[in-house]
This record gives C-alpha cells, structure tokens and sequence, in this order.
C-alpha cells in the first residue's frame, strides 16, 4: 500500500460509481487519489458505491496513496462506510466536520473497526466548520485538511463568482487553523476544470496563504498544482542567494538590508528560509 505523503500538492478525486476514471487515477501523478462516496455518489448508489470503492481502492491503492471519502458522521450511510474501509488505503477523507463531538464520533468508529491509527484528512466547508475550524484542526485524529468552498458557499445561501471574494475570509481562516494546528491544509476545487488559468492563479494564491496543494477533479489540475506548489528553480535559487546575503549582513552587525532592491530583514528572510524547506528532494 502506497503510503500518503507529509505534503500533499495535488489530491485527486474520482467518483466510486466511476470505475473507468479510477482506474486512470494512478498513471494521472497526483500526489494522493481519493475515491469519493460523499457528493460523487448519488443517494440511490450509496451501498453499491461502497463495496464498489473497497474493491478498487485494492485494486490502485499499491499504486498510488488511496483515501476513500466517506460520507459524514451524520448520514446513515456513515457507520457502514467506516466498518468497510478495506486494507489497502492511506487515509480516509471525512467531509463537512463540524463539532468535535462529530469528530470523537469519528474516532470512535475508527477505533471499533480496527482501524484507529488511519490518517484522516477533514473536510471544512460549512459554516460551522469555518466558524469552528481552529478547534476542529487540532483534534489528534485529524491529520490534514481540505478547504470546500462550494458546499461552504451553498450553506451561506451566497453564490460562486470567479473572483473568489465570497471565499476570501473563510478559505484564510482554514489555512489559519491548519497552521495552528500544524496540519497541512488543501485548497478548494476548480469547477470550471477546462480553465487552466484559473486553477493556475488559484494555486498561487493558495500557496501564498500557506496551503500545501489544491483538490483536484480533473486530470489537467494535478499537473498545474504540483507545479504550483514545488518551488521552481528560480525560486530556490532567489531563496538560496537571499539567505546567504542576510546570513553574511547578520554577521556584520545588521538585520536589514538592500538585496537586489528589495528591503530584507528577519522576516523576509524567514519566508525563503521556508521556501527552501520545500525543495524537492
Ligand atoms: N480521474 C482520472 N481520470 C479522469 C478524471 C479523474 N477525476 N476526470 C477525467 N479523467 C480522464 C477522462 O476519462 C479522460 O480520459 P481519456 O483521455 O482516456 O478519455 C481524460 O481524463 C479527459 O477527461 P475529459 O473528457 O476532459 O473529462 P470528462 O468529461 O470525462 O469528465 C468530469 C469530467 C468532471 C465528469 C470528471 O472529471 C469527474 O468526474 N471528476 C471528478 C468529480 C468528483 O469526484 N467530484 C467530487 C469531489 S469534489
Ligand atoms: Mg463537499
């Protein structure tokens, strides 16, 4: 079984009534593939759905690190859902956490089916989940996190525009609440999965929040973000020649300076310090 990575750049999502895309999902490079049982999966196909996901999840999880996205803790399909994760994947992803109870309820389940140690990736996106998500994040269960602005808007009763303004606070609050709880967090999807550009500028945008990488539902995103969310090597070098700079300055005695026109200071040089914490390899 491949197990999921610390940082997660691109997570792919197929839906388990869709075994012809699951099955292309390990040759695609994401960094982590999730068959999804929650909004994929039509309330009709709930129980075949699940069965249908156990088997391939066995079937790629060798492959390349595979979640199975359960429905929440509040459906009754949840309870089945757990007690039916096979072996073969790398976490499970709970969508539309909401309170800590919910959580406990998790674990609980977990723990009576054997299982109490999988890695868990929480969904937030309800308002109370955005609301609450500091304390959601730091439960011990959860071991990353996913930002949903679609289902977070639909709960507002606000509406989707390109611009992403509705989802400016709540997606900031998210990637706050990941950092305090220091577990990674995954940026929203792109609907529009034909517009490259604007998974490309959502990604930049993610990755200066703090994100780690980007939800993906279509093969055209998972290269974009992990691009996106691996420094290039222009990058590491402006980084590299920074640091040292600031590192030779600090020795004589100063904690600001010019470099290359732009002011340095602790900071600054702080940001490419992390910068080159995530350089390949
Ligand atoms: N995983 C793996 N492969 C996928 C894929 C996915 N999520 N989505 C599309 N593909 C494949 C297609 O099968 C096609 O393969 P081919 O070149 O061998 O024919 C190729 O990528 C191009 O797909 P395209 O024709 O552009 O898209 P589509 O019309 O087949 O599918 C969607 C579009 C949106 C229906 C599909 O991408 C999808 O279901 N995505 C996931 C939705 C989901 O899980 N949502 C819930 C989580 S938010
Ligand atoms: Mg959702």
């Amino acid at each position: 079984m491949a197990a999921l990575p610390d940082r997660i750049r691109s997570l792919l999502f197929a839906p388990a009534v869709r075994p012809d895309l699951i099955r292309k999902m390990p040759a695609v490079g994401a960094d982590a593939v999730v068959i999804d049982c929650e909004d994929a999966t039509p309330v009709s196909a709930k129980d075949s759905a699940r069965s249908d996901a156990a088997a391939l999840a066995t079937e790629i999880g060798g492959e390349v690190p595979t979640l199975i996205r359960v429905n929440d803790v509040d459906t009754p399909w949840f309870s089945d859902d757990i007690a039916s994760l096979p072996d073969t994947i790398a976490g499970i992803v709970l969508p539309k956490v909401e309170t800590v109870a919910g959580l406990e309820f998790a674990a609980e389940s977990l723990t009576t089916a054997g299982r109490p140690d999988l890695p868990v990736i929480a969904g937030v996106e309800t308002a109370l989940g955005v609301a609450d998500a500091r304390e959601l994040l730091r439960h011990p269960m959860v071991s990353g996190a996913y930002f949903g602005a679609e289902d977070f808007v639909a709960d507002m009763g606000g509406s989707r525009t390109a611009d992403n303004h509705e989802v400016h606070h709540a997606r900031s609050v998210v990637a706050l609440a990941g950092r305090l709880a220091e577990v990674p967090v995954i940026d929203q999807i792109v609907a529009d999965f034909h517009d490259d550009r604007r998974c490309q500028v959502e990604c930049e945008q993610a990755r200066a929040l703090g994100y780690s990488g980007k939800l993906c539902i279509h093969p055209a995103q998972v290269a974009i973000a992990n691009m996106a969310f691996t420094p290039s090597p222009e990058e590491l070098d402006h980084a590299r020649r920074l640091v040292s700079a600031y590192q030779e300055a600090s020795a004589r005695g100063l904690a600001a300076i010019d470099f290359e026109g732009h002011m340095v200071d602790e900071p600054v040089a702080n940001q490419a310090r992390n910068l080159l914490r995530l350089a390949p390899g």
